[in-house]
């Protein structure tokens, strides 16, 4: 009998006891692979992106992945051949779309901080806009055009000042966050970009933050953006785009965010009812077109009883899934093939030398040593912020598509990590 495991992760299903990640088995893949080892499904990330497909049916809109949150190869060629654009946020990034197969057109550039080298970059490569996020970034940005003979086709990020209601760490749209410009300063701003020789103005944008689990949020920002467009167009500026972030959360735990296609529902009826639901539209959503589509398998490596809790040490760690030592965030964790025996209450920790290195705490499990578990919704933010703390390896990226699956990262070796080092001589 199959059984999803979690609503919001269809594709990861038990099968008598053992788990499938769409039609493979997920421990012939750690037995073929090892362990840690991140798996994700094509078809769930397909999935993801049709429900914001199917709200935008109609409409002038284009969705760019907000590759951050998992900005893998593979991956980036899934949402590249699919027709997507990217939200990017470093000259690497872009070289990433570009290796993947990916069109720089369809490429917007947000960030608090990009340099003069990553703006050239991105204006040789024909990107589609820049996000710009203050007005001395303004004046960079006209000069570094100018150089080069162009004008930079430009947005400015504002900053609605509404309470995403979301960790305080993956909030933006607060007006004491570093992101943006804010309300009050946006049609000055927008002023000054106009008479800037080097910038044409083609739209407006916002992302008030991360993991939103709420409708009202968005529709509050939207307001508030579509406030600042009649200001601005009566100033005689054109706003020919419209572009509302990412920010839409996923079900980790029993959260119940609206449904991609629903939200928009909501957000397009609100757009008709001002008179700007024909306008070009954009979207930059990260976390709800990956974060689902990918589990992270882990091998127990040892019990450890204790007076006060119970430690389950597994082979992954805060470097592989640095979400909960970042943000509490919580993972389900779950046997990749289910055993009778003992049902006990662990800390699931790694091996790094942190109490903070802890995957997920008081859960209950019916482990042995040798047992693999499978950590879930890993698919966004945990690879893409993976690192070498310890000298552990990145761990290994399979892309399973239907029964197939692909290795499509390799695990990362010590000689990768030194490669770039050396001694004194
Ligand atoms: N656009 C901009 C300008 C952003 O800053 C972000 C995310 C996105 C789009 C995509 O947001 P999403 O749809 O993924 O929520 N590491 C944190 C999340 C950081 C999000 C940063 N910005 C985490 O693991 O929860």
């Amino acid at each position: 009998m199959t059984q999803p495991l979690l609503a919001g992760a269809p594709f990861v299903a038990t099968h008598n006891h053992d788990l499938y990640l769409e039609g493979v088995q997920l421990a012939d893949l750690a037995k073929e692979h090892g362990t840690p080892l991140f798996v994700y499904s094509k078809a769930a990330m397909l999935s993801a992106l049709a429900a914001y497909q199917r709200g935008f049916a109609g409409r002038k809109a284009r969705i760019c992945y907000a590759m951050k949150a998992n900005a893998s190869l593979a991956v980036l060629q899934v949402f590249a051949q699919a027709g997507c654009g990217f939200d990017i946020v470093s000259g690497g990034e872009l070289d990433r779309v570009i290796a993947a197969g990916g069109d720089p057109a369809k490429v917007i550039f947000s960030g608090v901080g990009k340099t003069r080298a990553e703006m050239r970059k991105a204006l040789a490569a024909g990107i589609a806009c820049f996000n710009v996020e203050s007005e001395a970034e303004l004046d960079v940005l006209n000069e570094v055009a100018q150089s080069m003979g162009q004008r930079a086709p430009i947005s400015i990020r504002v900053n609605p000042n509404v309470d995403a209601k979301t960790h305080p760490y993956i909030s933006t749209g607060l007006k004491g966050n570093k992101f943006g410009v804010a309300h009050e300063r946006a049609l000055a701003t927008y002023q000054r970009a106009a008479s800037l020789p080097g910038l044409h103005v083609t739209g407006i944008d916002c992302h008030i933050g991360s993991q939103i689990t709420e409708s009202t949020p968005y529709l509050d920002a939207m307001d508030r953006v579509l406030d600042l467009v009649q200001a601005i167009e009566a100033a005689g500026i054109a706003i020919h785009h419209i572009d509302f972030g990412g920010g839409l959360g996923i079900n980790y735990n029993g959260d119940t965010p609206p449904a991609a296609d629903a939200l928009w529902a909501q957000l397009l009826a609100k757009l008709d009812a001002r008179g700007y639901g024909q306008r070009q539209l954009m979207i930059e959503p990260g976390r709800s077109l990956v974060g689902n589509a990918g589990v992270c398998l882990t091998e127990v490596l040892y019990l450890k009883p204790g007076e006060q809790k119970n430690f389950c040490i597994v082979d992954a760690a805060m470097n592989d899934l640095p979400r909960p030592a970042m943000y509490e965030a919580f993972h389900q964790i779950v046997p990749v093939s289910a055993r009778t025996g003992e049902t006990i209450t662990y800390d699931v920790v790694g091996p790094v030398c942190e109490s903070g290195d802890w995957l997920g705490r008081e859960r209950p499990l019916t482990v042995q040593s040798g047992d693999l578990l499978a950590v879930l919704s890993t698919g966004a933010y945990c690879m893409a912020m993976a690192s070498n703390y310890n000298t552990r390896g990145r761990a290994p990226e399979v892309l399973v598509d239907g029964d197939k699956a692909h290795l499509i990262r390799r695990r990362e070796t010590v000689a990768d990590q030194m490669a770039g080092e050396s001694l004194v001589r």
